[in-house]
């Protein structure tokens, strides 16, 4: 009789224990055991079973035969430039997000691209005619495309070897299930071992497997984050539901720079690539208007201008309101307090909103200036001049620090034609002469940034 096994397990990290527990030992979270009835096959033992794998030896490392490492262009430049360059045949990436971000349409996207691949799109969550719906949307340049509404793991297996495809995509790993584990679908152990399974296929063949994980803000599903240390690549895909733009953010690869983030904006048709994010990050004004300031950022290794918008009105009643969207609001009341005593700004008689082009959530310390900027802007009523932007951290006593790759933050700003940035005078100079045709402005201390933006 096959063996019954009872075991509890974190939902947020995964961790095992015999006995239920109050907090997690391993991540730290309260609350989140939960008792999973697992039932095994006698024979089969856990972790990816269900593929055999020839025996191996070990080498030393020069027996070892060097391959170049081949990289598959996807059809999607900013998934390619993302994945560090293209897909690294036989890794194992997992693409995780809130649910309705747009996985399945990038997933499909990519499916569907003309990039000559076999893919085989397995889908847990929708039918084939549902997927035919989307693709219609989409426009399908791959004929070799396949797709497949199934939802247990035993059954794609034998697809994969009856089909040979060049990518697998599983949308999604909380959804499909292998029948050697008495557990529902979503559950930690069922997770753990279906992308156990699908970890050996994609070793063992060399087809590379994208895996779609949905991450609820609460973590009440068994999450992807348990799956993260076994795979190669992990995505993420963010935004803000009420907007059009996302970003797709390589938060681990084995196989390029992490940091490393790919733009896209949601459409009528499904995903579009954005490869200037600037250009829709800055507006273009018949009159230059006060409160609006230019600050030149970067997300990962990816520098971008984006335009800061602040208003600064008299506070009605006593305590005065302050608003951030896309920005830390913690941070907003320092930058006040800053202004307040060192800049002698009288701010606890006024209300502050503080807003970011496109609805991008930034959590760059170098925006600090282009706040402090749209601040003053608005404060005085004055319009800052046009082509001009900022770069800058701020400290406690209304320093002004370097910002992370000030240099490659300037060049962006040369490239998109503005006239002039201003930088902390801590700045490492003469490591690179900044571009020609923009004049770089230091200053040390906040209270020279008003004579720096109007002046
Ligand atoms: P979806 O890809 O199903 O999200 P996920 O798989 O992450 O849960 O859907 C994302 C949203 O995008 C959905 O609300 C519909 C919308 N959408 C568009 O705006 N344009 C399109 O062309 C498509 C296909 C979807
Ligand atoms: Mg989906």
């Amino acid at each position: 009789m096959a063996k019954v096994k009872k075991a509890f397990f974190c939902r947020n990290c995964g961790h095992e224990s015999p006995k239920w527990m109050g907090r997690c030992p391993a991540c730290g979270e309260w609350n989140t055991f939960a008792e999973e009835v697992i039932q095994r096959d006698s024979g089969a033992s856990s972790n990816g079973s269900l593929i055999r794998n020839e025996s191996a030896k070990p080498l030393r490392v020069h027996e070892i035969e060097e391959q170049s490492q081949r990289r598959i262009d996807l059809g999607i430049a900013e998934v390619n430039r993302v994945l560090g360059g293209g897909l690294v045949p036989g890794s194992l990436i997992l693409l995780g997000g809130e649910p309705g971000i747009g996985k399945s349409t990038l997933s499909l996207q990519i499916a569907l691209a003309e990039n000559g691949l076999r893919t085989l799109y397995v889908s847990g969550e929708e039918s084939q005619q549902q997927i035919k719906m989307r693709a219609a949307r989409l426009g399908v340049h791959n004929s070799e495309c396949l797709i497949y509404s199934e939802t247990l793991l035993e059954n794609i297996l034998t697809q994969l070897d009856e089909q040979k495809p060049n990518l697998v995509i599983i949308d999604s790993i909380q959804t499909i299930y292998t029948e050697i584990i008495d557990s529902s679908p979503g559950s930690v152990s069922q997770i753990r071992e279906c992308a156990a399974t699908l970890l050996k296929y994609a070793k063992t063949s060399g087809t590379s497997v994208i895996i779609i994980g949905h991450i609820t803000k609460d973590g009440t599903i068994a999450g992807p984050k348990i799956l993260e240390h076994i795979v190669d690549v992990v995505l993420q895909f963010e935004g803000d539901g009420n907007n059009i733009y996302r970003i797709l953010r390589g938060n681990k690869n084995r196989f390029g720079a992490t940091f490393e983030i790919g733009v896209f904006e949601m459409g009528n048709e499904g995903l579009l690539c954005v490869d200037n994010p600037s250009e829709i990050l800055l507006s273009h004004y018949d009159e230059p208007l006060s409160g609006i300031a230019v600050g030149a950022a970067v997300d990962g290794i990816r520098p971008y201008l984006i335009e800061t918008q602040a208003l600064v009105s008299n506070a009605a009643y006593g305590t005065p309101q302050r608003s951030a969207t896309g920005f830390d609001l913690k941070r907003l009341n320092m930058i006040l307090a800053v202004l307040e005593k060192r800049v002698g700004m009288k701010m606890y008689a006024k209300d502050v909103f503080l807003n970011f082009a496109g609805g991008f959530k930034v959590s760059d310390t170098g925006l600090d200036m282009a706040v402090v900027a749209a601040i003053i802007s608005s404060y005085f009523d004055r319009p800052i001049a046009e082509g001009v932007c900022c770069a800058g951290e701020i400290g406690l006593s209304g320093e002004v620090r370097p910002a992370p790759r000030s240099e490659q933050r300037i060049s962006e700003a040369a490239r998109l034609g503005f006239r002039k940035v201003i930088v902390s005078g801590y700045m490492r100079k003469g490591a690179s002469l900044p571009p020609k045709g923009i004049e770089v402005v230091y200053i040390h201390r906040i209270d020279e940034l008003p004579k720096a933006i109007f002046g």
